[in-house]
C-alpha cells in the first residue's frame, strides 16, 4: 500500500476527484494548506512582503491505494491538476504499513477496496 499526497490549486480538485472516482480510486482526504515551494523571484516585494514568504492555498489531496493502482493514481492526478505553469503544486508517495477498517476490523488491501 502506498499514500499519495498531491498539493494542488484548489481550482483543480473537482477535476482530479472526478479523475480519481472515474479510475475506480473514490476514498480520499482532503485538507485545505498553506505553503511556499521554489521562487526564483524572491527578491521581489509585494506590498511590503517578500515574495517567497506568501504562503499561498492549496488543497492537499490524501490517498491511501494498493500498489497496482499506484501509477494509475499519480497519472489521474497529473492529468487533472496541471496548468503548465509555476505553483501546480508537487506529489508525494510514502509507504504505508497498515491500513484497518474500524467497522469491520478488516486490515491491509481488503480495508482498502
Ligand atoms: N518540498 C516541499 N515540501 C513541502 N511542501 C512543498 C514542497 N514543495 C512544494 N510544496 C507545497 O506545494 C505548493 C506548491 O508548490 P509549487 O508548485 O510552487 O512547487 P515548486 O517546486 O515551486 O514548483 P513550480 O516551479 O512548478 O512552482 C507549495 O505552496 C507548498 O505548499
Ligand atoms: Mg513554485
Amino acid at each position: 500500500m502506498k499514500k499519495v499526497e498531491a498539493i494542488i490549486r484548489p481550482s483543480k480538485l473537482k477535476a482530479v476527484q472526478r479523475g480519481l472516482k472515474e479510475a475506480g480510486i473514490p476514498c480520499l482526504t482532503v485538507v485545505p494548506v498553506k505553503g511556499t515551494g521554489l521562487q526564483k523571484t524572491y527578491s521581489e516585494r509585494y506590498r511590503g512582503t517578500e515574495l517567497s514568504m506568501i504562503m499561498k492555498t492549496r488543497i492537499m489531496i490524501m490517498c491511501i491505494v494498493s500498489d497496482d493502482n499506484l501509477e494509475k493514481c499519480i497519472d489521474t492526478i497529473l492529468d487533472n491538476s496541471s496548468e503548465g505553469t509555476p505553483g501546480d503544486g508537487k506529489i508525494f508517495i510514502y509507504n504505508v504499513e497498515e491500513a484497518i477498517r474500524i467497522r469491520t476490523r478488516t486490515r491491509g488491501g481488503e480495508a482498502i477496496k
